[in-house]
């Protein structure tokens, strides 16, 4: 089997994935339509030439305008739904997906309304589609601490759909710290943890994430590599990190796919996962992650396996699915 019909070939599951970063402009102007609100774009060609960015910040400006559009269950339904089907094109068979509630709470749009849109996507991807999905509720960093204790309360009475929470947004400025007492009460719910650390933010926020937060997956992380006792502590205690080279790219966080490290980290013995973040703004869902990476660093099939092995590993299914899974890859040639 060569390079490509492996990667199509391998399940997967995505671990990484910001839906409101999943909103194709086709999508977004169709909704923007039905919900009459202008958006500032004639056609879906200016929508792209927008996407220019060059470093996160210049990134999450379009992100969050463009999410302004979502009003009802049915948008975030729709939202979702397009992109479990690019899961099928892709064999993503297993997804863990963050969702930014306050992105559409601070616009009056209710809690229930997000979170009723995306279940019944799930739902639906369960039994139409075959694909298992948990979701991930995000905290924006760049928003006060009070703030996400209010987040926190408001989706407690969700608990049962929501795996874990996450922190994402503007790294620089917003340290893990400033969320401790947030995670240690989400903790205490009974909420698994994750955090975006390390993608522009230096190796001291991973320190932060694993120590503060207590965190089970590491988000991005790519950044540890600056220190190698932070490295040390990764290998050591099997810490996932969900890399996201197409999205690293686009955000200038490298600056040529061939430099990117993560081919050194699976190789040192870093839990890395392949992943999109938000693949409508950075050129491609999962396999084009794969393909990228595969080209540029001239990954071998043993190498493209372990990362859809680490994939199942780190996901928060079941010990026994994880093992279905991976005997299914591993049976590959
Ligand atoms: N929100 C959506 N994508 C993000 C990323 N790559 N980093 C931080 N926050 C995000
Ligand atoms: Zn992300």
């Amino acid at each position: 089997m060569n390079q490509l019909e492996l990667i199509c070939a391998l399940p997967k599951a995505e671990l990484h994935v910001h839906i409101e970063g999943t909103f194709e402009p086709e999508l977004m102007f169709a909704i923007a339509q039905r919900n009459q609100i202008d958006i500032p774009y004639q056609s879906v060609e200016e929508v792209k030439q927008a996407y220019n960015f060059h470093n996160l910040q210049s990134f999450l400006d379009i992100y969050y305008a463009g999410a302004q559009v979502l009003v009802h269950e049915q948008d975030f339904y729709d939202l979702a739904w397009a992109y479990f089907e690019k899961c099928v094109e892709d064999r993503v068979v297993h997804t863990e997906m963050f969702f930014d509630p306050q992105t559409h709470t601070e616009r009056g749009v209710a809690f229930a309304t997000v979170i009723n849109g995306l279940q019944r996507a799930c739902d639906d991807a369960q039994t139409k589609l075959g694909i298992s999905s948990n979701l991930i509720m995000c905290f924006l960093r760049h928003l006060s601490e009070d703030a996400a204790f209010a987040t926190l309360e408001q989706a407690l009475p969700y608990k049962d759909q929501i795996i874990a929470v996450g922190l994402d947004s503007s790294e620089v400025g917003h340290p893990p710290s400033k969320f401790e007492r947030v995670f240690a009460k989400a903790r205490e719910a009974g909420f698994l943890v994750v955090a975006h650390a390390g993608e522009e933010g230096p190796a001291e926020y991973v320190w932060e994430a694993l120590d503060l937060l207590k965190v089970n997956r590491i988000d991005h992380g790519v950044r540890s590599e600056e220190d190698p006792v932070l490295m040390q502590r990764l290998i050591a205690e099997k810490m996932p990190l969900t890399v996201c080279p197409l999205s690293n790219l686009k955000l200038c966080v490298v600056d040529d796919m061939a430099q990117h490290n993560i081919r050194r980290l699976l190789q040192q013995g870093v839990k890395v996962t392949v992943n999109s973040d938000d693949p409508s703004y950075f050129g491609g869902y999962m396999n084009d992650n794969f393909v990228a990476i595969s080209q540029a660093l001239d990954l071998s099939n043993a190498e493209l396996k372990q990362l859809a092995v680490n994939s199942f590993e780190a996901s928060f299914i079941s010990a026994e699915e994880k093992q279905k899974w991976i005997e299914q890859i591993q049976a590959l040639g």
